[in-house]
């Protein structure tokens, strides 16, 4: 790839419709983000309590062509040439996710790689949460260090609302997956117990927010598969837990669902920190990385830290800045930079089984 260059990319694996470009330093070590742009029709699935695939992607078709123009405006300013506008590549998101979603974003990034005649990188969504912490929001000098500072081997620990999954990181590109949720993920599970709680969904942020005036030692709910000797998780447990707690109740205070959430949040975060921690321990890891919906939970992050200095970690801890963390584009452009190989447009297919 060329010296200081510009990737645009795309997200439409699920519910959103992003579009961002980042600017590399010839380096590597800046990935500067200077537009990020998120159309969501979280609204509509609001109602239903979950995404509606074929809702999903009839929005996404709405939405994409003005996101992509908009980010080219937002990073290039109004006169940016639509035609042939100042990018080396587009990233795009091929698995996985929901058929219909990915094929907006892919067909849409084949027909711009034949119009710009540009090439097209196809990105893994998963890494792409991953890269999400290489990113930068300003090009200040100590974030660029400080994103350069991610040493291998590295362990991810990658949480959203489909996956949990425990990632070592050898090297770019050398990667092994260590264990990963035999059923609910993490983000699934603050969602289906945020709907048990009459919450809206997504409930992950508004569990977080309620917890802070809860006790989590209220609820002694299960910690699944914590003393298992792998690194798999499993949280289905928990979700009947908080149902078996929540039904003989005849009424709930404010005050019970906050002790409920902030015990179903330290029992979410428990597992995950103990996990991690003994990933990098066995792996001897010199970086630990957040990334996923989940991460923006400040709890996990707060307990994460504290967790590694407890145990003497020599692992340094990297977050995403929390717009970073929830599903955008900026994080696939990033995945891109390391993943680079560009493939005509002619061959690129959407795949929504896809694994790492
Ligand atoms: O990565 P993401 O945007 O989409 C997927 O790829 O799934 O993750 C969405 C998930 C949802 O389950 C949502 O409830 C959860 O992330 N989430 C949170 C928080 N913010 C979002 N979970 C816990 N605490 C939060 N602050
Ligand atoms: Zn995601």
């Amino acid at each position: 790839m060329s010296v200081s260059t510009n990737i645009l990319g795309i997200e439409t694996s699920c519910d959103e419709t992003a579009a961002a470009i980042i600017t590399i330093s010839d380096d590597k070590k800046s990935l500067l983000v200077r537009a990020n742009d998120i159309a969501s029709s979280l609204s509509l699935h609001a109602v239903t309590g979950g995404v509606i695939p074929e809702t999903a992607a009839r929005e996404q078709i709405k939405y994409i062509l003005p996101v992509i123009s908009q980010t080219l405006i937002n990073a290039f300013g109004p006169e940016v040439d639509m035609k042939n506008p100042p990018i080396s590549a587009i990233a795009v998101t091929y698995g996985p996710g929901l058929i219909g979603s990915l094929l907006v974003g892919v067909e849409t990034a084949r027909t711009l790689s034949f119009l710009w005649n540009k090439p097209i990188i196809p990105v893994n969504h998963m890494l792409g949460h991953i890269y999400a912490n290489w990113l930068s929001e300003s090009s200040e000098a100590h974030r660029t260090e400080d994103k350069a500072a991610i040493a291998f081997p590295a362990i991810a620990l990658v949480v959203s609302g489909g996956h949990t999954d425990l990632v070592l990181l050898k090297d770019h590109g050398v990667y092994e997956v260590l264990g990963g949720t035999r059923d609910d993920a993490a983000g699934e599970a603050f969602d289906k117990i945020g709907r048990l709680l009459g919450l809206p969904y997504p409930a992950g942020a508004t569990i977080a927010k309620l917890a802070e005036k809860g006790n989590p030692k209220r609820f002694p709910f299960p910690r699944p598969m914590l003393h298992s000797d792998n690194l798999d998780f499993s949280f289905s447990g928990l979700k009947t837990a908080v149902l078996n707690t929540v039904k003989p109740m005849h009424r709930t205070s404010d005050q019970i669902v906050a002790d409920i959430c902030a015990s179903v949040q330290q029992a979410i975060v428990d597992v995950l920190v103990y996990k991690t921690i003994k990933a990098a321990q066995n792996h001897q890891a010199e970086s630990l990385l957040l990334g996923g919906g989940v991460a923006a939970n400040e709890h996990l992050r707060k307990q994460l830290q504290l967790s590694a200095i407890n145990h003497n970690l020599a692992a340094k801890l990297f977050v995403p800045e929390k717009s970073f963390c929830t599903d955008n584009a900026a994080m696939i452009a990033a995945a891109a930079v390391f993943y680079d190989s560009p493939i005509p447009w002619k061959d690129i297919t959407a795949d929504p089984e896809l694994y790492y």
